[in-house]
């Protein structure tokens, strides 16, 4: 197992996009961020220096961290804020993860401006499940804003309404050839004919699930959330926000300029970003680039099926060396609706349906998020900051996917959490909902990954639903798409104690209130129990 550090200095720096510049937060002055690559097992210890002007906290999205939750990082929940003027040092212990992850800071919508990848090499001695690739890259796709995104999620929580949408995707920081002001700078990947490549992507988008191609190219998918796929070949994929996916693409064209491309997959009536970001897939050699650079056909906007045809697709690799160890006799059983919400305004009016507040809810719990982080406050015993009582079923059960219209559409609100004993084999069926407005969400669980066991349209039916579940080789991941009006099924053995947030990536309704906190109690050994707090987090105020 290797040691290897690394520090992260936050701060203020000015970039020029779609024609206009603006003051963001980076780590180390890049968008995105500096990538960490290491082997399976490593650990790393990052030190972020905060230089700007605000507190925010920093998450290894991904990485199951046993026992370690101090180092989770999402604001409030695992830590307080680190300061301005301040450093704090995470320390990453990565364990059976293996493939791509990332990381993002973890404190309202910083992250659209400070995050990066991780790349987890297999262990040495050992070597990838498929050939190994001539040359690797990451690609990371992310929403650019053309104004400050600390102040459009201030203001949209203050008016109660939506947040405004994003100006442009970017894919390794450039919006592409589409933008004003971008052909310059389109990300360019130069490949060698006859040469197989690896391309890590990542979905570090706010609020939309993308498509993503590249002209004439089958794109070959071998791994998802750091582990394994059987390899399954496809001409377009579909990530979610907090997905990463690592794709083989072999460079066997007619050498030319291919676009690879990426735009949202969005179906709900809530305003998003309609826009296309592009790179070039460029081979080596000698001819000009040609005036008109062949498209990747991608599925429509819209278009459910599509989406669902690709995700149902993927299974783990279940071989040997990468074996699966899926929950067979459930002692947790979960039911958790999901669903887009309203509260009532403060003040006389406010800017969401019916001069109500846009609020997001898990079981119509919408989460309020504690002044002092819940780690904290369950490590020493303090009451009054959270209650045990978060709902393991919906507290009313009606047509979920069906006619709401009776159904209010206001949620109640408090810092619930769900209390579980050490070693629970555990099952979560998310449940979409026609609350408000039908949509998909992607689902992230930290500490833990999952299996996808099952997954269908309309309400989940307990008697015959299961009765298909996928025991043998489900995928394993740490962030599920829910589809619109279905249910996903998850299964895992809680066997890391400690508080592990569970919220939707889509910021909007991570920010409304669509999140809730999972407290696995400590096991009867000090090695199945949580660790102690490093001497040096960040004081709450
Ligand atoms: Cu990728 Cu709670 O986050
Ligand atoms: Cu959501």
């Amino acid at each position: 197992r290797n040691i290897k550090y690394y520090d992260f200095v936050v701060q203020e720096t000015n970039f020029t996009k779609l024609c206009s510049t603006k003051s963001m937060l980076t780590v180390n002055g890049s968008f995105p961020g500096p990538t960490i690559a290491v082997h399976k097992g490593d650990i790393i210890y990052v030190n972020v220096h905060n230089q700007g002007n605000y507190g925010f906290t920093i998450h290894w999205h991904g990485v199951k961290q046993p026992r370690n939750p101090w180092s989770d990082g999402p604001e409030n929940i695992t830590q307080c804020p680190i300061q301005p003027g301040k450093n704090f040092t995470y320390e990453v212990i990565f364990t059976t993860e293996e493939g791509t992850l990332w990381w993002h800071a973890h404190s309202d919508w910083t992250r659209a401006t400070v995050h990066g990848a991780i790349v987890i090499l297999p262990a040495a001695g050992t070597t990838y499940p498929y050939p190994t690739p001539y040359s690797q890259q990451t690609l990371v796709i992310a929403s650019w804003f053309k104004g400050d995104v600390k102040a459009i999620i201030d203001e949209a929580l203050a008016t109660g309404g939506d947040p405004n949408i994003s100006d442009a995707y970017t894919i390794n920081g450039q919006p592409g050839d589409l933008y004003p002001c971008s052909n310059e700078t389109t990300f360019h990947l130069l490949v060698e004919y006859g040469k197989t490549y690896l391309l890590r992507i990542i979905n570090a988008v706010m609020n939309e699930e993308q498509f993503f191609g590249i002209a004439n190219h089958s794109l070959t998918v071998v791994g998802q959330d750091g582990a394994y796929l059987k390899p399954i070949t496809t001409d377009y994929i579909m990530i979610t926000p907090g997905q990463t996916m690592d794709v083989l693409v072999t460079a066997n064209q007619a050498p030319s300029y291919y676009y690879m491309s990426s735009n949202p997959f969005f179906d709900s009536v809530a305003p998003f970003d309609n826009t296309t970001s592009t790179a070039i897939l460029q081979y080596k050699g000698n001819f000009t680039r040609p005036s008109s650079i062949p498209f990747p056909t991608l599925p429509s906007i819209t278009n459910d099926s599509a989406a669902s045809n690709f995700t149902t697709r993927l299974r783990s690799l279940a071989s040997k060396n990468h074996p699966v160890n899926v929950p067979k006799n459930i002692t947790q059983h979960l039911y958790i609706t999901i669903s887009v919400n309203e509260l009532p305004c403060a003040n006389a009016s406010c800017a969401g349906p019916n001069g109500d507040r846009l609020a997001a809810s898990l079981n119509n719990v919408s989460f309020v998020t504690p002044d002092i982080d819940i780690l904290e406050a369950y490590y020493r015993s303090l009451t009054g900051v959270f209650d045990e009582d978060f709902p393991s079923f919906p507290p009313n059960f009606f047509n979920f996917t069906g006619d709401t219209t009776n159904v209010s559409v206001f949620t109640a609100t408090g810092t619930k959490v769900k209390m579980l004993n050490y070693g629970d084999a555990v099952e979560i069926v998310f449940q979409g909902t026609n609350i408000g407005a039908a949509e998909n969400h992607p689902m992230h669980v930290h500490g833990n990954s999952f299996y996808v066991v099952g997954n269908g349209t309309g309400n989940f039916n307990n008697l015959t639903d299961p009765l298909s579940y996928n025991l043998i080789d489900p995928p394993e991941l740490n962030t599920v798409g829910v589809p619109k009006n279905g249910w996903v099924a998850i299964r895992f053995f809680a066997n890391n104690p400690g508080v592990w947030f569970i919220h939707c990536h889509l910021e909007r309704h991570a920010s409304w209130g669509m999140d809730t906190v999972l407290i696995v109690k400590n096991g009867k050994t000090k090695a199945t129990s949580l660790r102690s707090p490093p001497a040096y987090m960040p004081p709450c105020s």
